[in-house]
């Protein structure tokens, strides 16, 4: 098939999930549809995990720009992808919000910034929005989220970060990075992590004499699974402190991935003295006094 974008009239030959107007040549490039149109079971898990966080993002992504050309602000909005992989966040995003509203607004109106530690990834993915002609729009970094923050050629403030699945700490690189750069939204969907459980594991003989608290994480597989819960209520107790409004949901149903917990964060100024303490007082109750500057107020 030799199509490079869904016919209006044609929608019905595709499946569901591609949405009119949307780049048929994307879609088989990111390997979501085959060669012949079809979507298999991987892609169609992929393609649903990054329309779910989609949905929760465009709405902001909306308001600010409303926001934006009411003040008569024409800078682009600026999104920051971090630990990006192939991109398949960054470039839906763009197909379906940046290249939609650039196309109503006669100019530009946003930026993907995709930034990821795997050169060979940033460059297929430079490569592609070249090919597509999205280049405008998007750009990536070979970096990683830490490294990123400290970049000067990147923007002083985005608008908002995301990170899907980012590897272990980026999600927590990637907080600090929105936190750096004033970022209105923040949509974390995290991946394992593995630093408080390592943590929660070095200390387990002296906890459990402690508190029997420590029975939370005695077992091997407990100390995993409380690690990754705990280490995510930090993050949003972080958040809150530094004036973030949180609500913490599903992406998808779990049958579709145990990586499934969606933090979105949106600035609103009030900085939480009590979630403040909170965080703190539970680095002590778990023993964790160590990673204080993990999780430092002071970011
Ligand atoms: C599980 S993949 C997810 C990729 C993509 N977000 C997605 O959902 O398809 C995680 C990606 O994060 C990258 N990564 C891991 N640690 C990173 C870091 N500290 N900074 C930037 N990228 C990182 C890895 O190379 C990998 O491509």
């Amino acid at each position: 098939m030799k199509r490079k974008s869904t016919p209006a009239n044609d929608q019905d030959a595709w499946p569901p999930e591609v949405r009119p107007g949307q780049s048929l040549e994307l879609l088989k490039a990111l390997h979501i549809l085959t060669r012949e149109g079809k979507l298999n079971q991987d892609a169609r898990r992929k393609l649903k995990q990054v329309y779910h966080l989609f949905q929760f993002i465009e709405k902001p992504l909306l308001a600010m720009l409303a926001d934006k050309l009411a003040q008569g602000d024409t800078r682009p909005l600026v999104l920051a992808d971090h630990g990006a992989g192939k991109s398949y966040l960054g470039f839906i995003i763009h197909d379906l919000f940046f290249k939609p509203q650039a196309l109503l607004q006669s100019r530009s109106v946003g930026q993907v910034i995709g930034i990821e530690t795997r050169a060979a990834l940033v460059t297929a993915s430079q490569q592609l929005a070249d090919q597509l002609g999205f280049a405008q729009g998007m750009r990536f970094v070979n970096a990683s989220v830490s490294e990123a923050t400290h970049d000067q050629a990147l923007p002083s403030q985005v608008d908002m970060v995301t990170a899907l699945h980012a590897c272990d700490t980026a999600t927590d690189d990637a907080i600090s990075f929105g936190l750096a750069k004033h970022a209105q939204y923040m949509a974390l969907v995290p991946c394992c992590q593995a630093e408080v459980a390592s943590h929660l594991r070095a200390h387990k003989a002296l906890n459990l004499s402690r508190t029997p608290l420590a029975e939370l994480w005695r077992h091997p597989l407990h100390t995993r699974e409380i690690g990754s819960q705990l280490t995510n209520v930090l993050r949003c107790l972080l958040l809150e402190a530094q004036g973030y409004q949180v609500t913490v949901t599903e992406l998808v149903g779990w049958e579709h991935s145990l990586k499934n917990e969606l933090i979105l964060a949106q600035y609103t100024g009030q900085k939480k003295p009590s979630a403040a303490q909170r965080l703190q007082a539970l680095l002590d109750e778990f023993g964790l006094k160590d990673m204080n500057a993990r999780f430092s107020l002071t970011k």
